[in-house]
């Protein structure tokens, strides 16, 4: 657990080097036995310990990343734009925005207008919200990364 200690206290970790944030096995087979990685969902990210493949994810409104000059989370505007909602507003419920689904702060849930106005949902896990190039709705990690261009540098 240390290293996830580490990366929360705002240090840089030691992380696998390989981009392994594809790798569809990234989140079962350990990749490395003393570093972090990266997977497909931005908010997770990997160790492992006695062989076995541990889970942490990084605070709310921050995003692993893992590439040549940085490795842990890091808040939002930080990030690449393209993996990152910036400036979000709650939808006023009001023309268009009262029938379409919206991006929230977190890239994994979305506005839905209700009777009661704006509400915020999560998507079903493994998924993440993309309102781009005509898709609209939750989509699967990898799908949301390709659509979104957030990939690793
Ligand atoms: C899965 O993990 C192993 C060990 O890290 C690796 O050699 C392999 O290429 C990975 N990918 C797939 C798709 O099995
Ligand atoms: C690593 O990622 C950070 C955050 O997205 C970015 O600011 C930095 O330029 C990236 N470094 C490289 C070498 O791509």
């Amino acid at each position: 657990m240390l290293k996830g200690l580490i990366i929360f206290f705002g240090l840089l970790a030691l992380c696998y080097a390989a981009s392994v944030g594809s790798a569809s096995n990234a989140t079962e087979v350990c990749q490395s036995e003393d570093e972090l990685w990266g997977g497909e969902d931005i908010r997770k990210f990997y160790f492992c310990l006695d062989g076995q493949v541990i889970t942490d994810e990084c605070d709310a409104g921050y995003y692993f990343v893992n590439n040549a000059t940085i490795c842990g989370c890091l808040p939002s505007d930080l990030m690449k734009p393209s993996c990152v909602n910036l400036d979000i507003k709650v939808p006023d419920c009001t023309g268009d925005s009262k029938l379409r689904p919206q991006a929230a702060d977190d890239v994994s849930s979305f506005y839905l207008c209700t009777s009661d106005g704006a509400k915020e949902l999560p998507c079903p896990d493994g998924k993440a919200f993309v309102d781009q190039d005509g898709y609209l709705g939750c989509f699967a990690w990898s799908q949301w990364r390709t659509l979104r261009n957030c990939v690793d540098d």
